[in-house]
């Protein structure tokens, strides 16, 4: 999602004439686009605009933005304009596309902007921007936009405001347009895909007709819920070929006792049963997720219940966060572990992935793979790299041309989550 909305600040820098540069002393204008999900990734940022104050100093036509769903948080946009005073631009995540008008506007009367929405609106103020994609051979579509759910560590239904889907229309003539423009890969972008709704059309309405457009591409999704991942989403994914076998189902925990606590509306069980049903429906699924431990009041024995559920699904990969309490949600308010227990958890978690992911590798060996080539191996001589269908990064001799192409690769070798092969 920040990707994507990355592609859409340089697409209006572009516009406005700005070019990318290697190096941040030769920038005449930096845009920093912010995530608040987790606490590091505020200090981050917060760290990292600070570092810049010297830059404003040297040249003071210098332009400092900070942009995204950081900025939402009540009270932040006044923080920045104090702590950071050379700081001229500051935008939320729904008024982004004023970044041309901010950027004007500075550069002819050296004003500064400041423009956050508090209030999360519930009409799409979203508006198309010109784009300057860098993702190589996939392309982003938001599908949405916000979320409903309030999961109850989560703070993107404060900082993104409620959900809204974008029309089908307007959809399928972005993906029509890519296609045509060659792009083989397109992946749907929402916070919660699966409750796309647009005058009476779902997701699986969207799935089937972008994956008519064209005989040979790959189609990409995420994020999806587990409480609204339903058998008519599994049965389009597994009746269409261009669909990739690949879903990444957040689970969160494999406790019921927290699962409840984190209002995410679905049991263990209920995950369990979505599971067998995609591995059913769906030959050689790759299943991905986020997990999450150190909820408040997590005891040994929930954390035990995630462990044992990530033991019996065996997720090709999964996203393993500490819980970061943040300010205004409902979990920020209960009683906090210690960090040390955290601390501890996590290192197992991210142990047993690991071995999980080293595992699943091994049972490439000796398959063929086609791969879609995504660019030139930054590690390995003479060599690209690209996934399988089902998500996993293949490495292997070929030349730069090659990127954007498909070719079947025979599976050699596997390294802890990394495989290796050889065109055939
Ligand atoms: N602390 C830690 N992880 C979080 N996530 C969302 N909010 C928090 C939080 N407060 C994780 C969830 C989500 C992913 C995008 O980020 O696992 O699925
Ligand atoms: Fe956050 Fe839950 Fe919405 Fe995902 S579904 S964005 S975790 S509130």
């Amino acid at each position: 999602m920040n990707v994507h909305e990355s592609e859409k600040i340089a697409g209006m820098l572009t516009e406005l004439g700005y070019q990318s540069c290697s190096a941040v002393e030769e920038a005449d204008i930096i845009v920093f686009n912010t995530c608040c999900i987790r606490d590091t990734a505020e200090k981050h940022i917060l760290g990292n605009i600070g570092d810049v104050k010297h830059l404003k100093k040297e040249n003071p036509f210098l332009i400092v933005a900070v942009v995204g769903c950081m900025t939402q948080q009540k009270g932040m946009s006044e923080n920045l304009k104090k702590k950071f005073p050379f700081v001229s631009i500051v935008l939320g995540t729904d008024n982004l596309s004023d970044l041309t008008l901010a950027v004007r506007q500075i550069e002819e009367k050296n004003k500064k902007f400041f423009s956050c929405i508090h209030d999360t609106p519930d009409v799409d103020v979203q508006k198309d921007s010109p784009l300057y994609r860098t993702s190589g051979t996939n392309a982003w579509v938001n599908i949405m936009y916000g979320c409903n759910n309030f999961c109850t560590y989560c703070i993107v239904p404060y900082v993104r405001g409620r959900e809204r889907s974008r029309s089908p229309q307007a959809v399928l003539s972005e993906v029509s347009d890519l296609l045509k423009q060659g792009y083989p890969e397109i992946t749907l972008l929402g916070q919660n895909v699966d409750s796309y709704s647009y005058e009476g059309h779902d997701f699986t309405y969207l799935l089937e007709k972008i994956a008519e457009m064209d005989s040979k591409f790959r189609l990409r999704f995420m994020t999806s819920h587990p409480k609204d991942f339903n058998s008519r989403v599994i049965d389009v994914i597994a009746s269409c070929p261009n669909i990739c076998n690949n879903i990444h189902l957040p689970v969160q925990s494999g406790s019921n006792r927290v699962l409840k606590l984190m209002n995410r509306h679905y049991t263990r069980e209920r995950y369990l049963e979505i599971i067998d049903e995609i591995r059913s429906k769906i030959p050689n699924v790759g299943i991905t997720s986020d997990i999450m431990t150190g909820f408040p009041t997590e005891t040994d024995e929930d954390f035990y219940d995630t462990v044992s559920l990530m033991e019996k699904v065996r997720f090709s990969n999964a996203f393993t966060f500490v819980y970061s309490p943040r300010k205004g949600t409902v979990a920020a308010q209960m009683e906090q572990l210690p960090k040390k227990v955290k601390q501890e958890r996590i290192t197992e978690l991210v142990k047993i992935q690991n071995r999980i992911s080293a595992e699943i590798s091994k049972d490439y060996l000796g398959r063929t793979e086609e791969i879609l080539v995504e660019d030139v191996s930054p590690k390995h001589q003479n060599s690209v790299c690209g996934r399988t269908e089902s998500g996993r990064l293949v490495t292997f001799a070929g030349a730069p041309e090659l990127v954007g192409k498909f070719v079947n690769v025979k599976i050699d070798s596997a390294r802890s989550s990394a495989l290796f092969g050889r065109i055939i």
